[in-house]
């Protein structure tokens, strides 16, 4: 029997067929869901990447209720074009902290992925308050109310002990300080102020929304914006058969 009349058992009889192509696609659905029974983690770690401070998580909070990601994404794609655009192409460990991801599907506006320190404080808050105030033509809405809501600080705790459920590496102490922390980042005179930044490396201390009475919802979305993507050094990140650099 030669080797064309064995298949023709597969051709001629469809359970035959049918048997055999499902142990073929299990074995390639085994090898690829194996391995994430043995491996702890498939985010290779990154220097420099950490959980969110209590106020940027507020604005994280803003940012997923306003449904920002409706119209931007926060994934820069290793294309050319993109690289040019926006900065070096989104790593796993960027996002390991997000508990939703926020990569977004459709780019309405620009990707945000690397926005922190691209334009200053003020920008921001003129940008939020009225877009076409600084891009005529935007169609972005204007978000003027933030800037007269206080920032939700009353359950961050909570949220942070969720996340660390989710497997973000909160610490006891990052918990308990969490509501002096959040007041503090947008308080650069007060005396938690230093604390914050050494619990959470290149966090931004500043009066974000320019008014010092209130840390308002404004100072949270901004502290959020000005960090994206600011956290790897990629002056000395490698990654290993990169040429986009
Ligand atoms: C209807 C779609 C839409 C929504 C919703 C939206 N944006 Fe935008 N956004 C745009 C567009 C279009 C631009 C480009 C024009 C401009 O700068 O206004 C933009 C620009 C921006 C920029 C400047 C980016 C850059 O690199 O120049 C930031 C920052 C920004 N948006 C933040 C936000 C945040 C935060 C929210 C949610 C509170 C939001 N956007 C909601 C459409 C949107």
């Amino acid at each position: 029997m030669s080797v064309w009349e064995k298949h023709k058992i597969f051709e001629t009889k469809s359970m035959v067929l049918l048997i055999g192509t499902l142990i073929t696609v299990s074995i390639g659905g085994m090898v690829e869901i194996m391995p994430l029974y043995y491996l702890d983690t498939t985010i290779e770690k990154v220097e420099g990447v950490r959980p969110y401070s209590p106020l940027e998580l507020a604005g994280r909070n803003i940012y997923i209720r306003e449904g920002c990601y409706n119209c931007h994404s926060q994934m820069i794609r290793s294309l050319r074009d993109e690289v040019e655009r926006y900065g070096p192409y989104s790593l796993a460990a960027e996002s390991m902290y997000d508990h939703p991801f926020q990569w977004g599907s459709k780019r309405t506006g620009p990707d945000l992925a690397r926005v922190g320190g691209k334009y200053s404080d003020d920008w921001h808050v003129a940008h939020m308050i009225d877009p076409r105030d600084i891009v005529p033509g935007s169609v972005m809405p204007g978000y003027p109310f933030l800037m007269k809501t206080p920032a939700w600080s009353g359950n961050i705790a909570d949220d942070m002990r969720a996340n660390r459920m989710a497997g973000v590496p909160y610490t006891d102490a990052m918990i308990a300080t969490a509501e002096t922390d959040l007041q503090a980042q947008a308080n650069p005179d007060s005396d938690g102020a230093e604390a914050v930044a050494e619990r959470y490396p290149k966090a931004v201390v500043r009066d974000f929304d320019g008014d010092p009475e209130m840390v308002s919802e404004m100072d949270a979305l901004i502290a959020y914006l000005q960090m994206l993507g600011t956290l790897v050094d990629f002056s000395v990140y490698d990654a290993a058969g990169s040429n986009l650099r």
